[in-house]
């Protein structure tokens, strides 16, 4: 039997909690295949101590989660961008917006995007139909197996994680090999084809104007593969009986080359800026852009793939669609490393190369630890 204290074992730390098995609680929530929404309809009043964080990822959340950490008044918020002007005489001004929001919180807003309201409500209301249906219908894509096209999980990275979040996730592999439509679940297939035609046309235009700001031509980053394959990932975080003990998702920056992010009206989302949690309040028709680590990688460093987490709350559910610009493990032969253009004598190239894949899977294996991915591939 392994018996760790409190928490994890992993970072060290030393919990106030008695010690327990917890790889066998592990398991036996797992084995539920009902993920986090599964306690939350058995009633569960506390927060299982496999969710329970380390105090130091929990000391600096939102005062009214208890924190008694004093936060600094702010009153930042993530550039808007708006995207109607790219098609303007205005273009260079929206470059050079996204070439400052790239450079400095890795993270933008975009409104006037082409993509209507009612797809984004259709799109939220076809994942809580998802989570919400029969259980034993949902169970059936319970997996851990991530090498699937089309599945469901509560932390994909259970075993590894010093500690679980409140959340559970459905996985949509949508490229770069095309996803028969018929191994989407019945309840959002039509909805989630629909979001994905129009978010891999956002992605096109986006890369392009990224491509810009990195003063390359604009088809640049397509042309390398960036646009050529995405997964959906639909987010379901329940309402969560103790939010002061636990996180809706850990701290972390992306493993994919860019991420467009559709939440709810709840909010929670969070931007590591300037040394401090910025709240990422939800704005309604807006999405959210962020750049990820690959970004980071083939441009030498000068777009940044930033920390974010999710806090978790006591209403809910949070519903939220992240669109991951990746080939993930499809793709293993390309080579990805700090593009030739953006690297000189003096600004040497800090990455090795890597494929999609081999990055993936080291990001998997790793799990949210609360470390970047990136310094394994530093040179
Ligand atoms: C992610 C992520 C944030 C959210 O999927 O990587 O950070 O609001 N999601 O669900
Ligand atoms: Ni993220």
């Amino acid at each position: 039997m392994v018996v760790v204290s409190g928490a994890d074992e992993v970072s060290g730390f030393i919990s106030p909690t008695p010690s327990y098995d917890r790889i066998k609680e592990l398991r036996e929530f797992d084995e539920t295949k009902a993920g986090v929404k599964g306690l939350v309809d058995n009633g569960v009043d506390k927060v299982p101590r496999i969710f329970v964080h380390p105090p130091e990822a929990l000391h600096d959340l939102p005062s009214h989660l208890g924190s008694t950490h004093r936060r600094r008044q702010t009153h930042l918020t993530i550039p808007v961008i708006d995207l109607l002007e790219a098609t303007t005489s205005r273009r260079k001004e929206v470059v050079d917006k996204i070439q400052q929001a790239s450079e400095t919180w890795g993270f933008f807003q975009v409104v006037n995007h082409g993509i209507p309201q009612s797809v984004f409500e259709e799109l939220l209301e076809g994942v809580r139909r998802f989570y919400e249906q029969d259980t034993e219908i949902k169970k059936q894509y319970y997996t851990r197996d991530l090498m699937g096209k089309v599945f469901y999980t509560s932390n994909f990275d259970l075993y590894s994680s010093p500690a679980a979040n409140w959340r559970d996730t459905l996985y949509c592999i949508m490229g770069p090999q095309p996803l028969d439509p018929q191994e989407l679940p019945l309840v959002c297939r039509e909805i989630l084809m629909e979001y994905s035609k129009q978010a891999s046309k956002l992605g096109i235009a986006l890369f392009e104007l990224l491509s810009e700001a990195l003063g390359l031509n604009p088809k640049h980053l397509i042309d390398m593969g960036c646009a050529e394959g995405h997964t959906l990932l639909g987010h379901y975080y329940p309402a969560c009986p103790q939010p002061e003990l636990t996180l809706g998702t850990t701290k972390h920056s992306d493993n994919d080359f860019l991420t467009v992010l559709l939440q709810d009206q709840i909010g929670g989302l969070q931007v590591f800026h300037q040394n401090q949690w910025i709240d990422v309040s939800p704005t309604p028709g807006a999405l959210i852009i962020n750049i990820g680590d690959l970004l980071q990688v083939i441009s030498n460093d000068r777009f940044k793939s930033i920390e974010h987490r999710v806090v978790a709350h006591s209403i809910g559910p949070r519903l939220s669609v992240a669109c991951f610009f990746t080939t993930g493990v499809q793709s293993s032969t390309r080579v990805y490393g700090p593009i030739k253009e953006l690297c000189s004598k003096d600004n040497p190239p800090v990455y090795r190369e890597t494929t999609v894949k081999e990055y993936t899977v080291y990001f998997r294996e790793k799990g949210l630890d609360g470390t970047s991915a990136l310094s394994h591939f530093k040179l």
